[in-house]
């Protein structure tokens, strides 16, 4: 209370101070008092932070918030989900610090980082990831670069979540993954909501960002899925060749002429015959993932990929993809393995899998089965998979995976 009347009078002071001198500025063109300095204003009002300090170091300033919510973007990228939760720094921040916050599960000893990894474009190089208490995820863990720039609002291989805000909060509630289940004896969300109101930075952050200390689960929602769109990248080769041509069907100035020839094959339609033979043309994949972002078509079924990670049940409702972007870092590395399965570990086996390994099942994407009873043969040559590998690889960017904002800001850990 003392301090909120202290701030209250400040500013009463201050801005009686700022009217005096605009005053003073305005009358004295002719008079010898020199202009008074108008520091005061932008000098940070008697609120500190101490909690945040000490968790935090120099990793959070509050005065000088990372940026998230101004971060440039080439022209040629369009596509948006952010709906009407546009990205604020302090929103953002406050995302940061629960996406790495070990708090968030049952047991303390698992974050969303410890399955979405930075150093791997926020995936996980493991087959399927561990959870609390012996839980592991029965998919494989998505990437999470450039999640904002798509135009599918769903979320999740097999879409289940409406958009990224109801996503967020899904793994925390999941038993096997952050398991505030209310299950076996576990707490619920509101388990959750009270522990963190309890934690001293929640309340300096919380304060901070909406004005009060309140914990609410649409506030998590709110920050955490600011954080996660944020997170974008798009310093990659292919992107230093598409600012200069006006679309992706031009041959690219920087690309070696296999690079340009995978891309070539990537954007262009496949020409079939009457038995689903490719004769000739491309292999389609920019149908459903979508240049220049490289999203999921919003109407995608599946691509015949049915495995499900260690079982040999079937899955056909996976139809999603995380954009294709950062399939492999800078050096060229995978960031794990590929599809929900986890079944595919390198590019090349994903090209050939289009080629003529697709299982055709009830919720087959009719793209892949052009005559409407084979499923598509591309006949593919090895320099065809080699060039569509070389192009995917210049789709890697470069600072997401270094780029301290969205790194993890617990200086203690
Ligand atoms: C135990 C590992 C694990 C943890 C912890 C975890 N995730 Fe995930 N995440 C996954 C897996 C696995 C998937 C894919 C699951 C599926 O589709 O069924 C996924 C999918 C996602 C997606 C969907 C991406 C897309 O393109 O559709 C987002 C977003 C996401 N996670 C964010 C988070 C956030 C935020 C947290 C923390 C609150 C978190 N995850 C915690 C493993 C994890
Ligand atoms: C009919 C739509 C469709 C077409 C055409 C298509 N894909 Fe896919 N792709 C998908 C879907 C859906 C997934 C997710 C499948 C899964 O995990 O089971 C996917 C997954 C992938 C993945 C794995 C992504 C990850 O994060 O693990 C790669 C790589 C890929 N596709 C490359 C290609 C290439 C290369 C082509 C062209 C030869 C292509 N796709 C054509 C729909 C399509």
């Amino acid at each position: 209370m003392k301090r909120v009347n202290r701030f209250l009078v400040s500013i009463v002071i201050l801005s009686s101070v700022i009217m005096s001198c605009s005053k003073l500025e305005q009358s004295t063109t002719t008079s010898t008092t020199p202009p008074v300095a108008v520091v005061p204003i932008t000098t940070p009002i008697a609120t500190t932070y101490p909690a945040i300090k000490s968790t935090f170091g120099s990793e959070i300033d509050v005065n000088n918030l990372a940026n998230y919510a101004n971060q440039t973007k080439p022209t040629y990228i369009t596509k948006d989900n952010t709906g009407n939760n546009p990205i604020t720094n302090a929103k953002a921040t406050l995302g940061r610090v629960l996406f790495y916050d070990k708090n968030l599960s049952v047991t303390n000893t698992i974050s969303c980082s410890s399955c979405h990894k930075q150093e791997f474009a926020f995936s996980d190089t493991a087959l399927v990831s561990n959870g609390v208490l012996g839980g592991l995820t029965t998919r494989h863990t998505m990437r999470l670069v450039n999640a904002r720039f798509s135009n599918e609002l769903k979320f999740f291989w097999d879409e289940r979540a409406a958009s990224l805000e109801l996503q967020t909060t899904q793994p925390i509630t999941n038993h096997d993954e952050m398991g505030f289940s209310g299950q076996l004896g576990r707490g619920n969300i509101n388990t959750l909501l009270t522990k963190l109101q309890g934690i001293d930075y929640y309340n300096e952050l919380f304060k901070f960002t909406y004005g009060d200390i309140n914990v609410t689960q649409a506030r998590l929602q709110e920050c955490l899925a600011q954080f996660v769109r944020s997170i974008q990248s798009f310093d990659s080769k292919y992107d230093a060749g598409r600012v200069l041509v006006n679309n992706d069907n031009a041959n690219f100035n920087n690309l070696t002429a296999t690079e340009n020839l995978g891309k070539t094959l990537f954007m262009t339609p496949p020409v079939f015959d009457a038995n689903s033979n490719r004769v000739t043309g491309g292999l389609g994949c920019n149908a459903c993932h979508r240049s220049p972002e490289f999203d999921i078509d919003p109407n995608s079924r599946n691509n015949g990929v049915i495995a499900v990670a260690n079982s040999n049940a079937t899955d056909l409702t996976v139809t999603r993809a995380p954009s294709l972007r950062d399939l492999v870092n800078t050096a060229g590395t995978m960031n794990g393995r590929l599809m929900h399965s986890g079944g595919i570990r390198d590019i090349a086996t994903a090209v050939s899998h289009y080629g003529g390994f697709i299982n055709d099942n009830a919720n087959l994407d009719n793209r892949l089965k052009p005559n409407g009873r084979n499923v598509q043969k591309l006949n593919l040559t090895a320099a065809e998979i080699n060039a569509v590998v070389s192009f995917m690889k210049t789709l890697a960017g470069t600072n997401v995976y270094v780029d301290k904002k969205w790194s993890d800001p617990f200086v203690n850990n």
